[in-house]
């Protein structure tokens, strides 16, 4: 079993076998109990899913009523889907199950109030620098002075959301970039900014852990490690489509049965949305560090007209593939 010392994790970061830590490793002890989760869109109701799983007390915060009800409601359907085969031949525990689950998610409207005894807040809004930046600050004032300040930015420099916040709440400050559907994908990027603290890296570890997830510690560097190498993919993708090389489907199949993976690009691309995909692209293309004019991120003709057109995937009901007949293309 991989058991990792404080001293052995600051002088080894970055260099450490995590999967097999997580994988082997079951004596990781958080010492985070009660989590905040910022925005309960897709990203945020998935995290405070599996927070709540793993038993943690969770507050669920966001500006409406309505904006809770469906991130409530996305759990219900998730937990419902896990229950499903965790009970199999019992559906009255399963729906215990799903109920004792969603009972320790706490939605409420107030950040103060929400944040006020967490031990971690995981910050999943909208991918907007001032927003970010403004939300951090008022975290820092209301949540306690040993809690942890996450975002599950996935194009935004942790080190630029914790701009105005002073030293000591900075050294608290790094990211958690967790993937989508989050109930279903293992891993968590924990983002390491320049002023985070070792300490800070090391209880967002254990909590990743904590939650049956695998940790990657990586810098703060623009993409993180999977959207670093699976964006340049994605677009190379539409670029093979507009050069004709051959048909979106073909690009999938291909993909799917000659590199076995789970979806092709251009069904991920309409998973993730084609606008998330145009504004990472688009950002790093203007302003990322070390990419800026970087020709895998230029502009693409067929995204940004089927962006222009609101055809922004799955979720749009359009986008390289219709799902307007059915969900299954
Ligand atoms: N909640 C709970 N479980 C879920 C789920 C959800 N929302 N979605 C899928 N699952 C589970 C299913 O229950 C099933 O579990 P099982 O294998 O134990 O029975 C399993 O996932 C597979 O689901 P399905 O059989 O319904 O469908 P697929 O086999 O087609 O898998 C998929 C769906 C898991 C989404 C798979 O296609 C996949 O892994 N795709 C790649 C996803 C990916 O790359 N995500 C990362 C995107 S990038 C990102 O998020 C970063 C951001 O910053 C842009």
């Amino acid at each position: 079993m991989y058991k990792y010392t404080t001293s052995s994790f600051t002088t080894r970061l970055g260099m450490r076998p995590i999967v097999a830590r997580a994988l082997y490793s079951s004596s990781a002890s958080s010492p985070i109990k009660r989590v905040a989760v910022v925005g309960g869109g897709q990203m945020g109701a998935g995290i405070a899913q599996v927070s709540a799983t793993f038993e943690h007390g969770v507050t669920l915060i966001d500006v409406n009523a309505e904006a809770l009800e469906r991130g409530q409601k996305y759990m219900a359907k998730s937990l419902a889907r896990v229950a499903k085969k965790k009970f199999p031949a019992e559906p009255n525990v399963a729906s215990d199950w799903v109920e004792a689950v969603l009972g320790r998610v706490r939605p409420t409207t107030s950040l103060s109030e929400g944040v006020r005894s967490a031990d971690l807040v995981v910050e999943a809004v909208v991918e907007n620098i001032g927003v970010k930046q403004k939300l951090f600050g008022d975290i820092a004032q209301a949540a306690p002075g040993h809690c942890l300040l996450a975002s599950n930015t996935s194009s935004l420099p942790i080190g630029r959301i914790a701009e105005h916040l002073d030293a000591e709440a900075k050294a608290r400050t790094l990211g958690l970039h967790f993937f989508n559907p989050v109930p279903q994908m293992k891993l968590v990027e924990v983002v390491r900014a320049e002023h985070t603290g070792a300490q800070a890296i090391e209880s967002a570890v254990a909590f990743v852990e904590s939650i049956g997830k695998a940790p990657a510690v990586c810098k703060d560097t623009p993409g993180f490690i999977v959207n670093r190498l699976l964006l340049p993919y994605m677009m190379e993708a539409i670029r093979l489509l507009e050069r004709g090389a051959a048909e979106a489907r073909d690009i999938d199949t291909a993909m799917k049965l000659g590199a076995g993976y789970p979806m092709g690009p251009f069904e991920l691309c309409d998973y993730v949305g084609l606008d998330t995909l145009k504004f990472i692209t688009d950002g790093w293309f203007k302003e990322g560090d070390g990419l800026r004019g970087d020709k895998a991120f230029a502009a693409s003709p067929k995204l940004d007209e089927l962006v222009a057109a609101g055809h922004l995937g799955v979720k749009s009901g359009r986008g390289f593939y219709d799902y307007s007949a059915s969900k299954k293309k």
